[in-house]
């Protein structure tokens, strides 16, 4: 194949990949409308320019369009996997190929290429990290102090990685300003919603081809992600169970019309499994050992350690392939448990990530989080900051506008009503 741009560094796959990949970048930005805006605006002011960015993102079609956006902003940039399992290796082909972006990311690297990929990112000395799940954060902070005076800040992806840099805070370890970009409304209220609603049971349906109507789903956790895909497997015809250790979340899930149980009663009537909690261990021995013969479990949170595997695979007299990413593994009891996407994010596993659509708004939180760090530079307190309100709802208005959807704006006698307190009675 012939290259357009200078070729930067890279370690992917195949170089090769990159037509099917530009191909499949131009089509995930059909539903970007919000970021290609951003992405010109960028291209113009040069917000970034001078600054040495990492992104650490699951590479897929949508993650191209963001590193689009940084380098249009004039940021020298490079991408790495966040998730050993989720690049798509024809993307990260094209970004090197056909953009000029760096990209150290290949499907199904192990967990050594991983950490490697990581300090290959902090060799880069970052003024800015891009994060998900707070893996280079982490490792900057324990292992590369000395780059600590180079940075600017960091933006945060998902639940977890905020998990995780709220316990650097606390730890008096975080010595710079971390954007929270998770909890911008414009992300988590669409992103893990419907995004991971959607794209987890298309990941699952993918590996297995199995009809969901009728089955029994038990999903594991009812926060922003766990009522996605308690909605959408509810769309689709099964009987969904819930399991919580928050009693708020618990009754929204059974006000929602959810049988709610801990995993001990619900474990021997699940057809499918699904944990989405950010926590270690929601399924373990006790619940494998009473499922249904053939039950299928996956993992939709951050890590791959919500399903305890290694205790199943110690237990287990055999494990194999039987489907692309799905591996069945037989116990002694003669039942077998079938595991999609080895524990790890299902929907990154076996499918393609969340719809371009609610990435769109994910990744102008992240974009523009990045240009306000570097407007900000060197006021900001460190910790966890959130997305400016009017950011918040810029975003939202640009996507509305998208849509071709209008809403009504408040009359002037209304803002006087609702800034008076003495209007009423
Ligand atoms: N698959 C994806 O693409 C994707 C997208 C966004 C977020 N995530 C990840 O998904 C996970 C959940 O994110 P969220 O935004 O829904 O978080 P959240 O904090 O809104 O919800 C998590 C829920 O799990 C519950 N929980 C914790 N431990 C539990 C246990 N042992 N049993 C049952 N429930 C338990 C909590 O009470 C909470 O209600 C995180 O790891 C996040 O990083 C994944």
């Amino acid at each position: 194949m012939t290259a357009t741009v200078a070729q930067p560094k890279y370690e992917i796959k195949d170089i090769a990949l990159a037509p099917k990949g530009k191909q499949r970048i131009e089509w995930a930005g059909r539903e970007m409308p919000v970021l290609r805006q951003i992405q010109e605006r960028f291209a113009k002011e040069k917000p970034l320019a001078g600054i040495r960015l990492i992104a650490c993102c699951h590479v897929t079609t949508e993650t191209a369009h963001l590193a689009i956006a940084l380098r249009n902003a004039g940021a020298d940039s490079l991408l790495i996997a966040s998730n050993p399992l989720s690049t798509q290796d024809d993307v990260a082909a094209s970004l090197v190929a056909d953009y000029g972006i760096p990209v150290f990311a290949i499907k199904g690297e192990d967990n050594e290429t991983y950490h490697r990929h990581v300090n290959i990112a902090l060799d880069h000395k970052p003024n800015i990290i891009i994060d998900d799940g707070s893996d280079v954060t982490a490792t900057l902070v324990k292992e590369r102090q000395d780059q600590l005076p180079d940075i600017i800040g960091t933006t945060e992806e998902t639940t977890t990685g905020i998990v995780r840099l709220l316990a650097m805070f606390n730890d008096g370890v975080l010595s710079f300003p971390a954007m929270n970009v998770n909890d911008a409304e414009t992300k988590h209220f669409f992103d893990n919603r419907y995004g991971t609603g959607q794209s987890t049971l298309d990941g699952v349906i993918r590996a297995t081809n199995v009809l969901l109507a009728g089955k029994t789903v038990v999903v594991a956790g009812y926060g922003w992600c766990g009522k996605g895909v308690a909605m959408r497997a509810k769309g689709l015809g099964a009987n969904v169970i819930v399991t919580e250790v928050n009693p708020v979340r618990a009754i929204e899930a059974t006000m929602d019309s959810f049988r709610v149980m801990p995993m001990s009663e619900a474990a021997p009537q699940g057809d499918l499994f699904v944990t989405v909690t950010g926590n270690k261990h929601v399924i373990r021995p006790e619940h494998f050992e009473v499922m249904k013969d053939g039950a299928m479990v996956c993992n939709s949170g951050h890590f791959d350690i919500e399903i305890d595997l290694k205790s199943l695979g110690a237990t287990a007299t055999e494990v194999r392939e039987v489907r692309n990413f799905t591996q069945q593994y037989q116990l002694p009891s003669g039942k077998s448990i079938v595991v999609i996407g080895e524990g790890r994010l299902v929907n990154l596993a076996a499918a393609e990530g969340h719809p371009s659509a609610v990435m769109d708004m994910s990744f102008a939180n992240q974009a523009l989080a990045c240009e306000y760090l570097v407007k900000n530079k060197g006021k900001l307190e460190p910790g966890m900051h959130s997305i400016p309100e009017d950011v918040d709802r810029e975003i939202a208005r640009l996507k509305l506008q998208a849509m071709g959807i209008q809403i009504d704006t408040l009359t002037s006698e209304q803002v006087e009503y609702m800034n008076s307190w003495t209007a009423g009675t």
